[in-house]
C-alpha cells in the first residue's frame, strides 16, 4: 500500500459509480431492472450499494415506497445524497424488518455475497418475509459454467480517470477457488503504480439446481428464469442466471435472525 496516497472508502464508493454508472439507456441489465422497478408500487433493493438504481427510479418519477438496504456504510453515505428514498444499514438477513413491498431486488451480482448456506437460508427467508403474497424477488448471479473468475487477473486491469483527473487502474486477483466459492482481491493502483486501496471479496457461484433448492426452501417459486438480459433462456453458453422468484402464497418461513415481522400486507402486484 502506498502510505503517501489517500484513498478512502468514500473514494472507493465513488470509483464504483464511475466504473458502473446506472444507465438503462445503454446497459440492458439496468433496463431490465428499471422496467420492473417502475412497474412495482414499492421496492426493496437489497445490497443497494451506492443506491443508483433507486436514485434513477425516483428521478424518473417513481412515486411509491423505495427502500435501499446495504451493510457498507461508505456506499450508503453516497446513496443518502438523495433524501427521498429510505436508506437502511443492514444485510439481506435484515430485509424482513423493512415492511412489506411488491418487489425485492439484488442487482450487480450482490446475491453472490451470500456465501454460506446458513446466511443464504436466513437471507432468502428474510427477503421472502419482506414481500407481500405474490410479491417478486428478482436478482442475477453469474453462471458458474462461464467461469468469470478466470478473467479476474492483473493483466486484465481496467484504466479509469478519476474525478481529480488521476489515471487509476483497477485490477483483480483470485486467491482461491474452493468448490463454488471464489475469493479474490480488487486493488486500485495510482498513476505511479502504487497500491492505493485493496478490498477482499468472497463470492458464491450457485448453479440453477442449487439456487432453486435454496429458493424453494425459503418459500419461493421460480416464475421465470433467463440466461441474458433480453429474456432468452438459460443455455450451455449463458453467462448470467437471471431469476424472477415469486413469494408462495403460504406463510413464509420466519427468518431466524430478525425479530421484526411485516404488519401490513400490500395488494399482490400485477403480473410481470
Ligand atoms: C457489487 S455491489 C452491487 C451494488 C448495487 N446493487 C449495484 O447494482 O450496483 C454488491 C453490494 O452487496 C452488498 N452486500 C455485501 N454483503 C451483503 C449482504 N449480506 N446483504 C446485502 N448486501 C450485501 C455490498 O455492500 C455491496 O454494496
Amino acid at each position: 500500500m502506498d502510505p503517501a496516497a489517500m484513498f478512502t472508502d468514500a473514494d472507493a464508493a465513488a470509483l464504483y459509480d464511475l466504473l458502473n454508472p446506472w444507465d438503462p439507456g445503454r446497459r440492458p441489465g439496468d433496463a431490465f431492472y428499471h422496467g420492473l422497478v417502475m412497474a412495482a408500487g414499492s421496492v426493496l433493493d437489497v445490497g443497494c450499494g451506492t443506491g443508483a438504481m433507486l436514485h434513477h427510479a425516483r428521478g424518473e418519477g417513481h412515486a411509491g415506497r423505495l427502500v435501499g438496504l446495504d451493510p457498507d456504510r461508505a456506499s450508503l453515505a453516497r446513496a443518502r445524497r438523495r433524501e427521498d428514498v429510505e436508506w437502511v444499514a443492514g444485510t439481506a438477513a435484515d430485509a424482513a424488518g423493512q415492511g412489506v413491498v411488491e418487489l425485492a431486488t439484488m442487482t450487480g451480482h450482490a446475491f453472490q455475497c451470500l456465501v454460506d448456506d446458513d446466511d443464504l437460508r436466513t437471507s432468502l427467508a428474510a427477503v421472502n418475509g419482506a414481500l407481500c403474497p405474490g410479491g417478486r424477488f428478482v436478482f442475477e448471479t453469474r453462471h458458474p459454467q462461464a467461469r468469470a473468475w478466470e478473467e479476474w487477473r492483473p493483466s486484465n486491469a481496467t484504466a479509469v480517470i478519476d474525478w481529480s483527473g488521476r489515471e487509476l487502474r483497477v485490477c483483480h486477483e483470485v486467491e482461491s477457488v474452493a468448490d463454488d466459492v471464489v475469493t479474490f482481491t480488487e486493488s486500485v493502483l495510482g498513476p505511479g503504480g502504487g497500491v492505493l486501496h485493496v478490498a477482499r471479496a468472497v463470492l458464491r457461484f450457485l448453479d440453477p439446481p442449487a439456487l432453486d433448492a435454496f429458493l424453494a426452501g425459503a418459500g419461493f417459486t421460480v416464475e421465470a428464469r433467463y440466461g441474458d438480459w433480453h429474456r432468452g433462456p438459460v443455455t450451455g453458453e449463458s453467462v448470467e442466471i437471471v431469476t424472477v422468484a415469486r413469494r408462495d402464497q403460504r406463510a413464509a418461513p420466519s427468518p431466524s435472525t430478525t425479530t421484526a415481522t411485516p404488519t401490513a400486507e400490500a395488494p399482490a402486484p400485477a403480473a410481470l
